[in-house]
C-alpha cells in the first residue's frame, strides 16, 4: 500500500482542519504503536503499523459530501472514488473510531488505539494555539493533562471519557499521562505538516 496514494485522497476530498486531524491521528496511531512495540505489549496483534497509520491517516475520509451522514461506514466507497481500496482490517480499526455510529466493538489494540486518540488530537491543537508562537513545540505534557482534567470546558469537543479509557486493562492500559505523552511527542514530530 502506497502511502501517498492515500494521503492525495485524502487531502484533496477534505477540508484543511480535518486533514490536519487526519495527519496528526496518523502520527499517534504509529506513536502508541511504537510504544506498545518496544515494550513487548503487543501481545498477538497481526496487524503492521502500516495497518495502524493507515487507519489513522483514512479515517475521516468519509466525512464529506453524500458520505457523511454515513460517515465513518463509507469509507471503501470514498475511497473507490480515488481507485483506492483496503483489506478489511483497516475498515475495522477505522470502523471502531465511532462505534456508537458502526456497532462496531472495539476489540483489537489498534481500535482501542484510533478510538482513544481521535479526540484527544483536538485538546493538543488547542493547548498549542494558547501559545503567541502556536508552536506544538511549546505544549508540555502537563499542561495538556491539566486542562484535560481540570478544564472540562477547555476544548470541550474532546471526548475525555473516551480518552480517558486508554487506561482500560482490557485495551491499551496505558496511563492517561503516558497516552498524552505519546500522542503529544507523535504530533510534535509532524508539526509542520500540520500548521504547527
Ligand atoms: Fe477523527
Amino acid at each position: 500500500m502506497n502511502r501517498d496514494k492515500y494521503l492525495n485522497a485524502v487531502k484533496s476530498s477534505l477540508e484543511q482542519n480535518i486533514f490536519y486531524h487526519s495527519l496528526a491521528l496518523e502520527a499517534c496511531m504509529g506513536g502508541i504503536y511504537d510504544y506498545l512495540s518496544k515494550n513487548n505489549l503487543l501481545k498477538n496483534d497481526k496487524l503492521s503499523k502500516k495497518d495502524w497509520t493507515l487507519a489513522g491517516l483514512i479515517h475521516d475520509i468519509d466525512y464529506v459530501g453524500e458520505f457523511k451522514e454515513f460517515h465513518p461506514n463509507k469509507t471503501k466507497e470514498a475511497l473507490a472514488k480515488s481507485n483506492l481500496e483496503i483489506p478489511d482490517e483497516i475498515d475495522k480499526i477505522v470502523k471502531a473510531h465511532a462505534p456508537s455510529l458502526t456497532g462496531i466493538k472495539t476489540e483489537s489494540l489498534a481500535q482501542w488505539a484510533i478510538f482513544c486518540a481521535d479526540s484527544l488530537t483536538g485538546l493538543i491543537v488547542a493547548v498549542a494555539l494558547i501559545y503567541p508562537s502556536k508552536k506544538l513545540a511549546e505544549v508540555k505534557v502537563n499542561s495538556v493533562l491539566k486542562r484535560f482534567l481540570k478544564e472540562p470546558r477547555f476544548a470541550a469537543g474532546t471526548r475525555r471519557d473516551e480518552v480517558k479509557m486508554c487506561e482500560l486493562p482490557e485495551g491499551l492500559n496505558i496511563p492517561l499521562e503516558k497516552f498524552i505523552e505519546i500522542c503529544l511527542t507523535s504530533m510534535q514530530l509532524i508539526a509542520p505538516d500540520i500548521g504547527l
